[in-house]
């Protein structure tokens, strides 16, 4: 199983979100690959935003390794699952796709710990470092979520 995260610098969402899922993951002795990327290429080659590092941090979560970079046609061919943070990289990505296939792998990550509602994860880069400990919690959440179907379909 592959999945990526896609937001859009690919510096504070998804890569939290790569992290969080990551470290669910080997806890749990799964085999899955989890990256993440964004839909505009603004932060590739990127480290993760200062404030992301640090709330991962304080969390137990490393993304020092972590390197920007643009969602691209073969990420639909990669991976299984490609999880969107909002509804603009969602539409992004919906219009990248090139067939139902493509379609099918894609879903708002919030859908996932409260479905049918199409919530977004808000965006936390113009705004105080509170905003990326909310961020954190909705994507635990979600990633809890994500882990808890994993083991339910190894
Ligand atoms: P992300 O946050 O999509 O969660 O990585 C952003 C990072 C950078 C920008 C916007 C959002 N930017 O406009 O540079």
């Amino acid at each position: 199983m592959k999945i990526l995260m896609v937001c859009l610098g690919n510096i504070c969402r998804s890569p939290l979100a790569e992290g969080i899922l990551k470290s669910k993951i080997k806890n749990l002795g799964l085999k899955v690959t989890v990256d993440s990327a964004g839909t505009s290429n603004y932060h590739a080659g990127d480290s993760a935003d200062p404030r992301t590092i640090d709330v991962a941090r304080k969390h137990g979560i490393s993304l020092a390794s972590h390197t920007g970079r643009q969602f691209t046609l073969a990420d639909f061919d990669e991976y299984d699952k490609i999880y969107t943070m909002d509804a603009s990289n969602h539409q992004d990505v919906m219009r990248l796709a090139r067939n139902e296939e493509d379609r099918q792998k894609v879903e708002m990550i919030l859908n996932i710990s409260h479905p049918g509602k199409n919530m977004s994860v808000p965006d936390p880069y113009f705004g105080g470092s509170n905003g990326f400990e909310h961020v954190y919690r909705m994507l635990d959440e979600a990633c809890g979520t994500i882990a808890e179907n994993l083991i339910t379909n190894s």
